[in-house]
């Protein structure tokens, strides 16, 4: 098993060779590294030879000129110029926190961007700096609108997050599929199967093989409901920023025409704009949550994030273990 500053440094030096700066590499390296920490398997290493290769094909900017547009002191409009998602987020978020910080909130879109990871390692950012925070990215097409035969929506995450009052941050980050389509690349990778209900093949019926999946339809969840949600992620990443919408984020891992043209929304205000003790009241509002009567077989009730955050504390104290097929591709990315 790799040690974590090891495969870090591994991580860090394929960008580089790749032709990412030092602090562009490394902003990439922690992200999947962090992927892999809380458990977000679909969306770390098993991604690192589809970024490359997007690298490779010039679909990925190494060298990116991006753009920051000022609208007001509270909102601002980045232009990405197709850099790797990790480091446009990463500005959009710091800048979103800096708004906020002058005037108390922060909007951030972000257009020409990739594919980010998870919205929550960003509204982690946010939060650690008492913010209240929303985000929003697109995604390509995995889900059918309800009442489509057709896939159109990515699996589009809606992230809130809040300081809590206690060290795990209150991070909802949830896509909108039954399971997120990271979940069934990593099992097509590893020959394994995917749960029942969460995805039609091509013919509409139920499938567990991921591979039928991945050609077929996945499930949103709550029916009408959860494709209502994916819309409204595709107008506020999409249609409000100026990138792909409507079922046109391309793919990243198979079509290779042209770039993502992903886009994202961060929206950021202080947590105590109208109650000052808003700490105060969400500890107390946790704390009635937690107390109530518990189902059979639940010990403890949690809050959104704190499962996360428990699996990264236990995960940072072990080396990271890596399925043999990625150990593979970092050897050979290094070689390269
Ligand atoms: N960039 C992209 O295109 C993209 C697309 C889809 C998903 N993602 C990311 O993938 C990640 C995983 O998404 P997911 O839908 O599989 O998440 P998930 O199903 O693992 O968790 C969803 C939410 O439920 C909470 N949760 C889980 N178990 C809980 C429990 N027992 N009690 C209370 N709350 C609980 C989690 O903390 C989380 O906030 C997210 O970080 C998301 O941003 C990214």
């Amino acid at each position: 098993m790799p040690k974590k500053t090891n495969l870090k440094k591994k991580i860090k030096k394929i960008f580089l060779k790749k032709g990412l700066s030092l602090d562009h590499s490394k902003k990439c390296a922690d992200a999947l590294i962090n992927a892999e920490l809380v458990g977000a398997y679909g969306h770390g290493l098993s991604r690192l030879k589809m970024y490359c290769d997007r690298i490779s094909r010039k679909l990925i900017n190494p060298k990116p000129k991006i753009k920051i547009k000022k609208i007001s002191q509270s909102i601002s409009h980045i232009d990405a110029d197709n850099c790797i998602g990790f480091v446009a987020a990463d500005i959009a978020i710091k800048k979103a926190i800096q708004n906020a910080k002058k005037t108390g909130i922060g909007l951030v879109a972000v257009k020409n961007s990739g594919h980010y990871g998870l919205s929550g390692y960003y509204a982690e950012q946010a939060v650690k700096k008492n913010l209240i925070t929303m985000i929003f990215t697109n995604a390509p097409p995995a889900i059918a609108p309800h009442g489509a035969l057709k896939s159109l929506f990515g699996t589009n995450p809606i992230c809130f997050g809040s300081p809590s009052g206690s060290k795990a941050p209150f991070i909802l980050d949830t896509s909108i599929s039954m399971i997120n389509r990271g979940k069934i690349r990593y099992a097509e990778k590893n020959n394994e199967k995917i749960p029942q209900g969460v995805a039609l093949d091509k013919f509409g019926k139920p499938t567990i093989e991921p591979r039928k999946a991945l050609e077929g339809v996945q499930l949103p969840i709550a029916s009408y409901r959860g494709s209502g949600f994916a819309w409204m992620v595709d107008i506020l990443s999409g249609v409000l920023t100026g990138s792909n919408h409507s079922g046109k984020v391309k793919d990243p891992f198979v079509d290779f025409s042209g770039p993502q043209n992903v886009g994202h929304l961060f929206l950021t205000f202080k947590s105590n704009l109208f109650q000052k003790n808003y700490i105060s009241r969400m500890k107390d509002n946790i704390r009635t949550i937690k107390k109530l009567p518990k189902l059979k077989g639940i010990k403890r009730i949690l809050y959104p994030g704190e499962n996360k955050y428990l699996r990264y504390k236990k995960n940072s104290k072990k080396n990271i273990s890596i399925k043999k097929n990625i150990q593979r591709d970092i050897k050979k990315l290094l070689a390269n």
